[in-house]
This record gives structure tokens, sequence and C-alpha cells, in this order.
């Protein structure tokens, strides 16, 4: 063992400056006893993982979205690979989607070998724009993959019949949009070819990490049941050869641990529970922010912090209250917001950076990157997101939010 000389000390580390406590983050998950006595529950039981509470959670998941076949999984994320592998997307293939989404949405794509091509957005919803997709729609493409962004549907019927002309998939990437409707549809209920769901706490829902993929097709689900578990066959009929005994099973492919806890399969059921009570008060705040914002900035397309449109063909399950700023016209400077916002217990967050500005997804598009997308463009130099969860109250958290939003706003344009 090196013993330390007596005389060397290790000076004590530099505290960092306290940063200012975030009393109203962006997004947060909302736990009561009841979910702590689900999960304490679930610690007790036999079988902590791969028991009856995977099944249980799968099958209050399909009725609330009204769905047939859910896979619950470890995150979002791996329920996009599942998505994109029970498709059979892989090396060759094309997936279009848009630039304003989370990388995963992307990078699932890679995990299975195909190639993104982004189109463009809408510039005041930042969900997808139906005609740039329409114009990138080629011979490799296989699949267009919607995101909801911020719980607002994608302008789904238009993006259905775009995939059906081309024949190709359509994947819902509903991570942002559990419990949202769209023309009186929930959205993630099985009408895609696939549809994925996220459990991250700042989700409507929380099992900690966790996620769920949707989809239409029988066999898809047994697919992806099989590839969430090493790609291990049960079913003695589908085996390649007469089992020796009761220990047998059969790895007939590539597959992964993207198993779910029956821990966190019990937190989902109990949140699940709440989750009309958590979409009522999402929806509550929104109305209240949508109220603040009129009566502190007006409410015209000048008005100098306008609220996420409402479309009345679809109701918006407001994972996210992403505002729309004109930093660049008020002379303010976001992060400078962002930061004195902040220095007010107000988290805010910017979703997102689009998606071929980040240098590795940049690379992978090659040429493909720099075709011009203005809606993006637009979309992200004017977004803030907005504390938004079921935890803040509609009346003194909103106030609180929108009045520091204005002073802040006053100061830095000065
Ligand atoms: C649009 C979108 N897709 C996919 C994901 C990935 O979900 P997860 O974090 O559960 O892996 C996220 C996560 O934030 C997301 O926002």
């Amino acid at each position: 063992m090196v013993s330390r000389p007596a005389s060397v000390r290790i000076p004590p580390r530099p505290r960092p400056a306290a940063a200012p406590a975030i009393l109203r983050p962006y997004g947060r998950q909302t736990i009561d006893d009841d979910d702590i006595a689900a999960v304490v529950s679930a610690l007790r039981a036999d079988q902590l993982t791969c028991g009856p509470g995977v099944a249980a959670f799968e099958a209050d998941l399909a009725a609330f979205l009204g769905a047939r076949h859910v896979t619950v999984c470890s995150s979002g994320t791996a329920a996009l690979h599942l998505a994109y592998a029970v498709l059979g997307l892989g090396p060759g293939d094309e997936i279009i989607t848009t630039p304003i989404t989370f990388s995963a949405t992307a990078s699932a794509a890679y995990q299975v070998g195909a190639t993104i091509r982004l189109a463009d957005v809408d510039p005041t919803t930042g969900n997808l724009d139906v005609a740039s997709v329409a114009r990138l729609v080629g011979p490799r493409t296989r699949a267009i993959v919607a995101v909801h962004l911020a719980g607002q549907p994608a302008d789904l019927d238009e993006l259905t019949d775009v995939a059906r002309r081309a024949g190709v998939f359509l994947v819902e990437d509903a991570c942002h949009a559990l419990g949202a409707t769209y023309r009186g549809r929930a959205v993630a209920s099985g009408e895609a070819d696939a549809a994925v769901l996220s459990f991250h706490p700042v989700k409507h829902i929380t099992t900690g990490e966790g996620g769920a993929v949707i989809v239409r097709d029988p066999e898809r689900h047994r697919h992806a049941q099989r590839l969430r578990h090493h790609g291990i066959e049960r079913d003695p009929a589908r085996w390649s050869r007469p089992s020796p005994g009761p220990w047998y099973h059969e790895v007939v492919e590539q597959g992964w641990n993207y198993r779910l806890p029956d821990i966190a399969c019990a937190l989902g059921r109990a949140q699940l529970r709440r989750l009309p009570e958590f979409l009522a008060r999402r929806r509550q705040l929104a109305a209240a922010y949508r109220r603040a914002i009129t009566a502190c900035f007006g409410d015209g397309a000048d008005a100098a912090v306008r609220p996420p449109p409402s479309t009345p063909d679809r109701e918006s399950a407001y994972h996210l209250f992403p505002v729309a700023i004109d930093f660049d016209e008020l002379g303010v400077d976001r992060g400078a917001l962002m930061t004195a916002l902040a220095a007010r217990g107000i988290g805010t967050q910017v979703h997102y950076i689009p998606l071929h500005h980040h240098p590795f997804h940049h690379a992978r598009m090659g040429e493909h990157a720099g075709m011009p997308r203005p809606g993006a463009e637009a979309y992200y130099a004017r977004t803030l997101s907005l504390p938004m969860y079921p935890g803040l109250d509609p009346h003194q958290d909103v106030e609180i939010v929108i009045e520091a939003l204005d002073q802040c706003l006053m100061e830095l344009s000065r």
C-alpha cells in the first residue's frame, strides 16, 4: 500500500457557488403515498422482475389507450429500437422524421442500421410539415416517424395518407403525448404501425425509467416481447428442436435486455390510475397560462410571448408548455433569460436543438444535413418551455411564472 507522507495534505475542494434552488422546474414527477405503497408491495413480492406485474401493466395501458398489443420496456429509447426492429427496418432503409425531437428518435434508427432523413416542421407547432415529408419520400423510404411534440398531436391523418400512398410504415413517437387525442381518437392506440411511449420522470406517468411499444399486428407484438428478452422463444410450437426437458428454451435471434422490472411496473400501474387527474391538471395549467399570457402580453401574432397554438380537432396532453418569444426582435438573449428565471427559482428548457445541429447526427446525415429547414430554424429560435407538471398550482404558480417572465424580459430588453 502506498502511504501518503504526513506533510502532504489534500487541500479542501473549492465549494461550487450555490446554485439557486429551482422551485419550479420545467417538468417533474408527481409521486404520492399510493405510488410508494405500490412499490413497497412489489418489493415484498416473490418476483422483482419477469413477474405478473409486467403483463398487468401492459393490460392496464392497453385498456387506457384502447390498444391491443402493448409491450413495456426499459425506456422510450428501447421502445423506439424495438419498434424499428419489429418493423424490419435495417441497413439501406431510410426513415423520415422531424429535426425537432429528442436524439433518441434518430439514434434508435442507427441501432438497426437505418438512415435518417429530416423533413421540415410547422414553425408554430414544431410538428412535422406534411408537404415537406411528402417531398422527401424516395425509393429507400421505409417509415415516417411522427413526434407529437410537447403533447400536441401531429397531423396524423395526412401523414397516414402520405405513408399509405408511399407504401411505408407510420410510427408515432408518442413519448410526449400519452393521453392526447386526435380527431377524437387516442394517440398511440395501435392505429399506426407502431407507437412508443416513455415513462421518464418528466413524462405524464413515470416508472423511473421505462417505455412501451404499441403495435397493430399481433405477430410484431410477439416479436417485440421476444426481442425485449434476449430473443428467447418460449413457445414450444416455434422451436426448431424437440424439448429435452422443462429447462429448455431457444434463443432464435439477437435480442436485448429491455425488460421493465415488476417494481417499475407497480409504480406505472399506480401512476396510470391517476393519469386522468394528471391530464386534467396539465390542461388546467395550460388554460391558465394562456389567460395569463394574453393578459400580460396580448394575443396578436406580434405579441412578445405567444402560447403554443391549439387546434380544435386535437387535444394536447401538454407534456410541455413551449411558448414562442421573438428573442431577436426583442433584443433579448435566451440564455440570459433562462439564467434570470432560474435565479427566481423557475426552470425552463429548450425543446429541442434541431437534430441536424448536433455534430453526431450531422455527420450521420452527410449532405442531407444541409437541406434548408426554415420551419425548424424558426421554431428553434423562438421556443422556451415553461414549467408544466401536475404539482403546479394553476393560479399561484402560473401567475408567478408569467410575472417573472414579464419582469425578466423587461429587464433584459433594456
Ligand atoms: C420525443 C422523445 N422520444 C424518445 C425519447 C426517449 O425516451 P426515454 O428517455 O424514456 O428513453 C424521449 C425522451 O425524452 C423523447 O422526448
